[in-house]
């Protein structure tokens, strides 16, 4: 089991690091990361390389049993860098000059710094492939993080035109899928393409969206510069990326597509939100995570201690360190890496806490973690490479939800959002999920039932592969504004849904935004017979029903009557469609209704606050994961075939949590 901590050997005496390593070894940990932010010290001028301090602080570490992941440093690159090359700052939307200072501070399309970036990581890769202690690396740290958009340099200005050049081959096909002709925007060469720095109207969508994925694209490439390297020189080495979870700037599915598997920063109370996440975000982040290899992941930044620049949010309470741990654990994560190992004293992230504080004496925080790291020890290695074996998939696409960024429609529509009440639904029911790419090569097959939220942007390969996955058996659920335009952002000259017209066997002549005024939709319960009325938000498709069954009508307006849900048999399979968002009580009964006739058995039945996750190992072995994320004590009713193995134990039947309390169980099979 690989369990540690990000450490910064550079930002302490170096007569504390003994102790250091030997608290760590006492915590259990036996990985750290390093040197992601120390380019300064690794190069202290141009073409000087200087290894010897990180040789010094990998020794002691390794003498104490701790194995070493390398971060490249190309997130902060030194004062006499920037010096010497101010070309290589970054240029924000408005055309301002970004400054040394804080982190981030380059273009990653300047020749320049690529090329320093080459070389730093080619010293590293030379100096430690070899190194038996070494285990991996890490490119960068948080490619995309900056605030803004990327950059808007005149390099980026160039490289922006040779993908669209790469994309369009000519200047008139462009025009063409972008529909320049609006507003006189007619390109007679490329140059003359602008990059979306401000206009005094707005800008065309289909540019609009082609930047997005140019800038993802672009720090794909910045990253594959990097894994090249690496393989080349140090080919017995792993590699991943820290990733953010939710985070939307790059496509990770794409930034996954060469690691070995995907890492990821997992922050759940933050300092941005007051009580921090909801368990059920964190929770979807993690699936996300998984979903991009669709593979363990690891960890490589979990919060250790309250976080925050200028201001903090809560401080962790007794027991959530180790309850967000057995949660990442629960969705995946095969190792846990805690960010950082001891609050700094000086920077920016002064009060962005360690697990030590900033006097370096083991607190709460230490004694929560070590014991964290002594409970998983036995159980860590059971799990590794089992996945949840889910059989229900929620589609993610970048491309939809950038889409939904550029026109959300109704002010508060996100993507995101929209896809998160759909994968509460499957939370709440304690039923695992797969997060899944819509464009992948992989096939959807083994899933009963798949969820593809906001399908705004569709092509023919995207519409077969959803009818031949429903016509084979499966269930789809597609919402709203889907089937409406093509992969270029321009709207179809199909009446709405497009290409899934046949599958969903409807027609959307008419649709509402739900700006200022509310809007209904009455249910007639399956089974039940009963009337159920539903409050629904933000947009409403008008169904046509063509050969789909109404499942739900409006209530309200000129439209009161007409189908707001739909369902309709296609081959062997079924086809939903929620032409609005419904508030969560309506998606809870829907998707009960839909898991019931799809025959899927959620893991448990849990108390409101409680989770449970599952992990099956390629050996069909099964461990189930309870999660109080409430301070209440909870109870609940587990089967005889749970045999507990960490944490909690259940007397006869009954499970007892306490507040933040948490258990791993194993069932038994019968052989
Ligand atoms: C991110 C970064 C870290 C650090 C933490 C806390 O996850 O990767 O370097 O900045 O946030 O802010
Ligand atoms: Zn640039």
């Amino acid at each position: 089991m690989n369990f540690g901590c990000d450490y910064y050997p550079e930002h302490w005496p170096e007569a504390r690091w003994r102790m250091d390593a030997q608290l760590m070894k006492q915590a259990g940990m036996n990985v750290v990361r390093l040197a992601e932010f120390s380019w300064s010290r690794l190069e202290p001028c141009d073409g000087q390389f200087d290894f010897s301090w990180l040789d010094r602080a990998i020794e002691v570490l390794v003498s104490e049993g701790i194995s070493i992941v390398l971060g490249t440093p190309s997130a902060t690159p030194p004062a006499w860098l920037i010096e010497k090359h101010p070309e290589i700052l970054p240029v924000s939307a408005d055309g301002t000059i970004m400054g040394f200072g804080g982190r981030l501070h380059t273009c990653h399309s300047q020749p320049v710094y690529r090329n320093y970036t080459r070389e730093i990581v080619m010293a590293m890769a030379q100096h430690y492939a070899l190194h038996p202690q070494v285990i991996g690396w890490q490119t960068d740290n948080e490619l995309g993080t900056t605030l803004g958009d990327l950059c808007y340099c005149t390099s980026c200005r160039e490289k922006f035109h040779l993908w669209l050049k790469h994309k369009y081959g000519s200047i008139h096909a462009l025009n063409q899928e972008w529909g320049t002709i609006f507003w006189s925007q007619t390109y007679d060469k490329w140059e003359q393409v602008p990059i979306p720095t401000p206009v005094p109207a707005i800008h065309n969508p289909s540019l609009l969206l082609d930047w997005k994925r140019f800038q993802s694209d672009l720090e794909v490439e910045f990253q594959q510069l990097q894994i090249d390297i690496l393989r080349l020189f140090a080919p017995n080495q792993w590699i991943t990326h820290n990733m953010m979870g939710l985070h939307a700037k790059l496509n990770y599915f794409d930034l996954g597509r060469n690691l070995d598997f995907v890492s990821w920063d997992n922050y759940p109370m933050g300092f941005w939100l007051n009580q921090g996440a909801d368990p059920y975000n964190v929770a979807m982040a993690h699936d996300l995570m998984r979903g991009i290899k669709n593979k363990p992941f690891w960890v490589m930044e979990q919060q250790a201690g309250p976080a925050g620049w200028e201001t903090l949010g809560n401080t962790p309470r007794p027991g959530q360190l180790r309850l967000w741990t057995y949660q990442a654990a629960a969705h995946g994560a095969d190792a846990i890496v805690y960010f950082r190992w001891r609050s700094c004293r000086f920077g920016a992230e002064q009060y962005w806490h360690g697990i030590l504080p900033h006097s370096g004496n083991p607190g709460r925080r230490y004694e929560e973690i070590r014991t964290t790291g002594e409970e998983l020890q036995g159980v860590m290695h059971l799990l590794e490479g089992s996945m949840p074996n889910a059989e229900v998939g929620i589609v993610y696409s970048y491309d939809q939800l950038w889409a939904f960024q550029i026109q959300p429609h109704h002010p508060d529509l996100t993507y995101q959002g929209q896809l998160a009440i759909y994968y509460k639904a499957m939370y709440d029911m304690n039923i695992p999920v797969d997060m899944l790419e819509l464009n992948g090569d992989r096939e959807w097959f083994a899933y009963k039932i798949i969820v593809a939220p906001l399908l705004f942007l569709m092509t023919e390969g995207v519409a077969d592969k959803i009818k031949s996955y429903v016509q084979s058996g499966g269930t789809a659920l597609i919402t709203m504004r889907s089937g409406v335009k093509n992969w270029n952002n321009i709207v179809s000259d199909l009446e709405p849904p497009g290409c899934l017209a046949e599958l969903l066997g409807i027609k959307i002549l008419d649709y509402d935004c739900l700006l200022g005024n509310t809007q209904g939709i009455q249910w007639v319960v399956p089974n039940h017979g009963e009337k159920q009325n539903y409050e629904v938000k933000k947009w409403c498709d008008v169904i046509t029903a063509i050969t789909a069954k109404t499942e739900a009508v409006y209530t309200k307006d000129y439209y009161a009557g007409k189908p707001a849900v739909t369902v309709n048999q296609y081959g062997r399979g079924k086809a939903w469609y929620v032409a609005t968002e419904p508030e969560q009580d309506f998606i809870r009964v829907m998707m009960q209704i839909i898991v019931l006739q799809s025959k899927i058995l959620p893991i448990v039945t849990t108390p409101e606050g409680v989770e449970s996750a599952r992990r099956v190992t390629q050996e069909g072995k099964i461990y189930i994961f309870l999660m109080n994320h409430t301070k209440e004590q909870k109870q609940l009713v587990i089967p005889k075939e749970w045999k507990p193995i960490v944490g909690e134990r259940p007397q006869d039947d009954r499970l007892t949590l306490p507040g933040f309390g948490v258990s791993i169980m194993a069932v038994l099979t019968k052989n």
